[in-house]
């Protein structure tokens, strides 16, 4: 990285350049950063963009790559927000993560305000020795202020690889789960761990009890946030049986994201990262439905060229939010960083970030 000698480079500049030169520019930069830098992409992220990721993976791959790779200085960070906050929280305190774009976020992670979940855990509080009974358990999918507080309540984070060893967990420690904000992820766990239906409850934050007797709550085992992913929630249990009626030995693998009526259906689900193993790994000739983004289907379908890939629904969106991060933005921050300005620096504040780390660390322990 050379010492800073130029001005900021706007990211306007970058929009209009072709995607040959928007590649070969950030190819430059890349190798002008050398070992100063390590690129990593979710597995949602465009073609344009992954092609410069040193890592390519899920949300736990990218969060251990983030915390053991104390080596490089710079992490960009192709993915959003939640996911670099994440690497700035596990990263080491000389390492600076890079989000190209700031509009990249979650429509599931906002849909858990620290005010919402402090409410939640007083209304709780005044019913149940909260503390002793309940067990915080966020989805990475939130932000570093929700992770924190469940370090500080002495809960735990999860991906969608770990959930079920975390509940487990949990269940050990305390009798109940409070899991936030993903409905869907909790309830396929628990479904997959045989918890029957009356011991589940749906905590909806703009509802007094959250929308619950007082009974109910006591006899919940598991608490679910009322939230949702806006992009796995399209996908619907009629799309599976479209797909059965034109493939019927089709599978159909999809991500615990989903309404469980669209789980159930399934013939397997999990993260990312297990659906692009399992597919790889499927024999040549086999045919494949997959529920979930649809750049990664996309990529599985141009990779498998031995097996037949499907997109589970046509009237499902790509992820808007994963979506921000292109070309232009990656070029934009790998530039800037050559000539030394830190575009877009992640930065979880030090409170914060102590007790998040304490909640992923615990999970870190559990993977
Ligand atoms: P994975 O942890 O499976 O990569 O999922 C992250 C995500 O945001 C799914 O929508
Ligand atoms: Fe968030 Fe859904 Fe996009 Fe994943 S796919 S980043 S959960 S909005």
């Amino acid at each position: 990285m050379s010492a800073v000698t130029s001005v900021l480079k706007p990211i306007s500049e970058y929009q209009a350049l072709s995607p040959e030169q928007l590649f070969k520019r950030t190819a430059e930069a890349k190798h002008a950063l050398g070992n100063q830098v390590m690129i990593l992409g979710h597995n949602y992220q465009r073609d344009e963009v992954i092609e410069h990721a040193d890592f390519r993976g899920d949300s736990l791959l990218l969060s251990k790559l983030a915390a053991e790779r104390s080596e490089r200085p710079y992490v960009v960070f192709c993915g959003v927000h939640f996911m670099a906050e994440t690497a700035d929280i596990l990263s080491r305190s000389n390492q600076t993560v890079i989000l190209p774009d700031l509009a990249a976020g979650c429509s599931m992670a906002d849909m858990a305000a620290i005010e919402q979940v402090d409410q939640c855990w007083e209304t709780l509080a005044r019913i149940l020795p909260v503390e002793e009974t309940v067990m915080p358990a966020v989805y990475v999918n939130s932000a570093a202020v929700l992770k924190a507080f469940c370090g500080e309540h002495g809960g735990i984070t999860c991906t969608s690889s770990n959930a079920r060893a975390v509940i487990e967990w949990s269940w050990a420690r305390r009798e109940k789960i409070l899991f936030f904000p993903d409905e869907h992820l909790g309830r396929n766990t628990a479904n997959k761990m045989g918890l029957p239906r009356e011991e589940m409850l749906v905590w909806d934050p703009f509802q007094p009890n959250g929308g619950n007797s007082r009974e109910a709550i006591k006899r919940a085992k598991l608490i679910l946030w009322k939230g949702h992913c806006s992009v796995h929630q399209m996908f619907q249990p009629v799309h599976v049986d479209n797909f059965r009626k034109q493939y019927p030995q089709g599978k159909v693998i999809v991500h615990p994201e989903c309404h469980e009526d669209v789980v159930n259906k399934a013939d397997m689900s999990g993260s990312t990262e297990f659906i692009i193993r399992t597919v790889t790994a499927a024999p040549p000739g086999t045919v494949w439905a997959v529920g979930t983004e649809l750049n990664l289907v996309n990529r599985l379908k141009r990779e498998m060229t031995d097996k037949k890939v499907f997109f589970l629904s046509s009237t499902v969106c790509q992820c808007a939010t994963m979506f921000r991060i292109d070309g232009a933005h990656l070029c934009w921050a790998m530039e800037n960083l050559a000539e030394g300005h830190v575009v877009n620096h992640i930065v979880v504040p030090d409170d914060d970030k102590r007790w998040a780390k304490a909640a992923l660390d615990r999970m870190m322990a559990v993977s």
